[in-house]
């Protein structure tokens, strides 16, 4: 059965309540789509032992079958449902981590079909920690693949009206648990080999791996989409607004300087700008006629975090010509923040 956006001419939204979790949970075993909160994003959910479901989620997206799905578990003792060959260090990850924000590649078990891993022989998974997705998990009784539930190339969705924005129509429900608490995508670590690599930097940090496992490899983000790529999600483009976004990266004092200089010389040559910054660094643009989106108070990365998407989305609504961004460094969650307004600025990152 080939998906269409016919199918479904109106996406319902309803409130995670117990009666919505089990009608969600029965459209998944019936081969549905249904959207639901997680502590990182909102995620596109599938029945991940249905090829012909998860093949719909690629449609849906417009997502390219070469970049492999999630599988979400409602507990680490689903795991032999989907992977084999789980190395002990797996116990440790999951003991620390699990339910959370980490996602882990293992060897694919048999009983996933090959497109949910765009036809790799691993597989990416996680229990996530939300209230609502563990419900949803419990009550569908199968594992549930599922990526951000947004356009392919768009950003991620925070909120239950983000992912309406992307795929009413496109999808059959969207379970509304209001906004999501992290706000960015969960860290993708790869422990197929001898040493654990981190192939995305997201809701557990680097360090925190580090504490637990000593040696973590840091994979290398490809440069050019089509490259040959560890994991295809580290495409360069993507997460885009739609506006030119210039991330701004170094000392204090300079970046304030550049933001000022910047944003006077762009609106004097008549452009729209838009600046995505730290509250600190927002006061003292407020009068300068650019459009504003202040994240939270600089020392509090996990505000930043949490407010990243929704503020680049508003941001982009307004249409800026162009959006100034500022790196925020790469302790704790910071490293995702950069990765992700890395991608969002396709390169157009500036040094000082
Ligand atoms: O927080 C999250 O991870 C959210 C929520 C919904 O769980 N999901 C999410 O999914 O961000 P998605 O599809 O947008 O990103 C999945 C990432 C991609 O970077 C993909 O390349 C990587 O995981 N990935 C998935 N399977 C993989 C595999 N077998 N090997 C390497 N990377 C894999
Ligand atoms: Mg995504």
């Amino acid at each position: 059965m080939r998906y269409t956006a016919s199918m479904n001419p109106h996406t319902r939204t309803r409130a995670a309540t117990p009666e919505a979790i089990a009608d969600a949970a029965a459209l998944l075993r019936a081969g549905r789509l249904v959207a639901f909160p997680t502590e990182t994003v909102y995620g596109l959910g599938a029945n991940a032992l249905d090829a012909e479901a998860a093949r719909s989620i690629f449609v849906a997206k417009g997502r390219p079958a070469e970049d492999p799905l999630i599988v979400h578990l409602a507990s680490s003792a689903e795991l032999p449902q989907v992977a084999v060959a789980v190395p002990p260090v797996v116990e440790v990850l999951a003991n620390a981590c699990w339910p959370g924000p980490l996602t882990l590649v293992l060897r694919r078990a048999a009983a996933v079909p090959a497109l949910v891993s765009a036809g790799r022989d691993t597989v990416a998974v996680r229990v996530p920690a939300h209230p609502v997705a563990q419900a949803l998990l419990a009550a569908a009784g199968v594992p549930v693949a599922a990526p951000s539930a947004n356009r392919f190339g768009h950003t991620s969705p925070t909120t239950a009206a983000h992912v309406l924005a992307d795929l009413d129509g496109r999808i059959d429900m969207v379970l509304d648990g209001g906004p999501t608490s992290i706000g960015v995508e969960s860290t993708v670590l790869d422990v197929t080999g001898p040493v654990p690599t981190l192939l995305r930097p997201g809701g557990v940090s680097l360090e925190a791996l580090q504490a637990l496992l000593g040696e973590v490899r840091v994979a290398q983000r490809a440069a050019v989409e089509g490259e040959a790529q560890i994991s295809p999600g580290l495409l360069e483009r993507h997460y885009a607004p739609e506006s030119e976004l210039w991330l701004v990266v170094g000392g204090e004092a300079r970046c304030r300087m550049w933001l000022l200089e910047q944003t006077q010389l762009a609106l004097a040559a008549g452009k729209r700008v838009g600046l995505l910054l730290p509250n600190e660094d927002a006061a003292l643009l407020y009068d300068s006629g650019a459009l504003i989106e202040a994240l939270g108070p600089k020392h509090d990365l996990a505000a930043i975090a949490r407010n990243l998407y929704a503020a680049l989305r508003a941001l982009d609504a307004r249409q800026p010509d162009v959006i100034f961004a500022r790196d925020m460094g790469e302790a704790g969650i910071a490293r995702a923040i950069r990765d992700r307004l890395t991608r969002a600025a396709s390169g157009r990152v500036v040094r000082l």
